[in-house]
C-alpha cells in the first residue's frame, strides 16, 4: 500500500537536492507533486525525470504574486494541496565584521519570509478547503546553535524553527499539522557552495571542509538527500497526526534535543 496514495504536494526548491529527493519519494509513495522552484528550466527537467505525477511550477518565494500564482496553478492542476514542504533556501556565510545588509536581507527574504508567506498562502487554501493538511518546514542543525562564520543562515533557520512552533499551535485547530525537519550536513550542490565559501574563509583546499564535516558526523559520513525522505514521508502520513509543532533532527547523530 502506497503511503501517500491520493495526496497532492507542493514542494518549494524541489528542482534539485533534498527537495528533488522529497518529490521523488512522494511520487513513489503515490502522491502527485508540484516541483516549485525559481529555476523553472531545472524544475521542468526534474519533473520530466520523475514522471507524469510530477508537475513543474515556476515559483519565487520572495514575491507574493509568484507564490499566489504558483499555488493557484498547483490547485488547478492537482485539485488542491494536501502537503506543503517549505524547502527553498539559500546559504550565506561571512565573519560578523563582513556581513552585508543586502546578504542578510536576501537570506531572510528567501529562508524566513519565503517560508512564512508560502505557508500562509497554502494554509489559507487548506482552511478554506476544510480537509486539513500537512506543512513541513526545512530547518537545519544550523538553527539549533550559532557558528562563527554562519550567523545569518543560522539565524534564518532558528526563525524557521520558531515559526514552525507558532504556526503549528495556531493551525492545528484546522487540522493543519506543521512540523520541521533539521538536517545536518547533506552532500550535493548546496554543499559544493558551502565548501567553496569555507575554502575562502578558512584557507582550505577544495573538498577539505566536506571531508572534515563528514568525519565529524557520528554516523560516519555526510548525509545524502535520500537520508531525509523517510521523515518527510512519515510526517505527511496520518500516522503522524498527533505530532504537532515539532522539529526533528535527521543528521546522523550530530545534534540531540
Ligand atoms: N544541504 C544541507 O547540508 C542542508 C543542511 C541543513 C538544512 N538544509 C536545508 O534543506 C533545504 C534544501 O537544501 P538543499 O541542500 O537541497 O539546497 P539546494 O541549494 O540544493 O536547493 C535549493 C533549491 O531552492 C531553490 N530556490 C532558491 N531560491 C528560491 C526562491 N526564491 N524561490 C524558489 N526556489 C528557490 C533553488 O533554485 C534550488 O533548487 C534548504 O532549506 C536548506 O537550508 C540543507
Amino acid at each position: 500500500m502506497k503511503r501517500l496514495a491520493g495526496k497532492t504536494a507542493l514542494i518549494t526548491g524541489a528542482a534539485r537536492g533534498i527537495g528533488r529527493a522529497f518529490a521523488q519519494a512522494y511520487v513513489r509513495e503515490g502522491a502527485r507533486v508540484a516541483i516549485a522552484d525559481i529555476d523553472f528550466a531545472r524544475a521542468r527537467k526534474t519533473a520530466a525525470e520523475i514522471g507524469e505525477n510530477a508537475l513543474a511550477v515556476e515559483l519565487d518565494v520572495t514575491r507574493q504574486s509568484s507564490i499566489d500564482a504558483g499555488i493557484a496553478e498547483t490547485i488547478d492542476a492537482l485539485g488542491g494541496i494536501d502537503i506543503l514542504i517549505n524547502n527553498a533556501a539559500i546559504f550565506t556565510a561571512a565573519p560578523i565584521v563582513e556581513i552585508e545588509r543586502k546578504d542578510f536581507a536576501r537570506a531572510f527574504d528567501i529562508n524566513v519570509s519565503g517560508t512564512l508567506f508560502t505557508m500562509q498562502a497554502v494554509a489559507r487554501h487548506m482552511v478554506e478547503r476544510g480537509k486539513g493538511g500537512t506543512i513541513i518546514n526545512m530547518a537545519s542543525q544550523a538553527g539549533r546553535r550559532g557558528e562563527p562564520l554562519v550567523a545569518v543562515y543560522c539565524a534564518t533557520k532558528a526563525a524557521v524553527i520558531s515559526l514552525t512552533q507558532s504556526a503549528g499551535l495556531n493551525l492545528i485547530k484546522h487540522g493543519i499539522n506543521v512540523n520541521a525537519i533539521a538536517p545536518g550536513v547533506v552532500d550535493g550542490e548546496h554543499w559544493d557552495g558551502v565548501d567553496a565559501i569555507f575554502a575562502k574563509y578558512e584557507n582550505k583546499a577544495p573538498g577539505q571542509k566536506k571531508n572534515e564535516v563528514g568525519d565529524g558526523v557520528p554516523f560516519g559520513r555526510m548525509g545524502v538527500p535520500e537520508d531525509l525522505t523517510g521523515m518527510a514521508v512519515f510526517l505527511a502520513t496520518d500516522e503522524a497526526r498527533y505530532i504537532v509543532a515539532q522539529c526533528f533532527n535527521v543528521d546522523g547523530g550530530q545534534w540531540m534535543s
